[in-house]
């Protein structure tokens, strides 16, 4: 397995195990989300990976540097982890992670954060079992609609 930085021509591929995993396709989302974190992240702190099996992308992690917000000294985020169902639990997403966890550290970032949803137990399992615990941080929301 190989995990490299995210290319145009693996794009379709990256949208078709989003859409597997959500049920949603979002085709123009990921357009921006790759000119952002894809072409244009060459030193820039953000990284749009990709696992590819047998030359076949199989999994994909977007993550950041973002520097004094919420109050913190910069600090990583992971906001997106995708494997393909039928290639989970072969350790493709702990790759993923070490990989940005990696990145992070050549930047001297000594902070990995993400948020997930309560009901996602599988990705809260997931991020457990890499070393993650709960933050000492609060979400909070508020409906703004008029
Ligand atoms: C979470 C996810 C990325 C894990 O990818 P994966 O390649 O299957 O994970 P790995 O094989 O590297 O597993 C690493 C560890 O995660 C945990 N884990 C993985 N799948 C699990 C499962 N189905 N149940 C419980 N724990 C699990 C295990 O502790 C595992 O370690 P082990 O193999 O020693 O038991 C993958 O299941 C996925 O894409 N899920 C949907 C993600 C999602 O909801 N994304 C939206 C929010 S960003």
């Amino acid at each position: 397995m190989v995990v490299r930085p995210v290319r145009r021509a693996d794009l379709d591929h990256v949208i078709a195990i989003d859409t597997l995993v959500t049920g949603i396709e979002k085709r123009q989302y990921w357009q921006r989300v790759y000119k952002r974190y894809g072409v244009a992240s060459k030193g820039e702190q953000r990284w749009f990976l990709v696992a590819l099996a047998e030359k076949r992308v199989v999994g994909f992690l977007i993550g950041e540097v973002r520097d004094w917000e919420f109050g913190s000294p910069p600090c990583g985020w992971v906001f997106a982890i995708d494997v393909d169902p039928q290639a989970r639990q072969s350790g493709i997403g702990a790759r993923l992670l070490a990989a940005l966890t990696t990145e992070l550290q050549r930047t001297g970032v000594r902070k990995l954060r993400t948020l997930l949803s309560h009901e996602n137990t599988l990705i809260l399992s997931f991020f457990r079992s890499q070393g993650m615990m709960a933050a000492p941080l609060i979400p909070l929301e508020m409906d703004v609609a008029p």
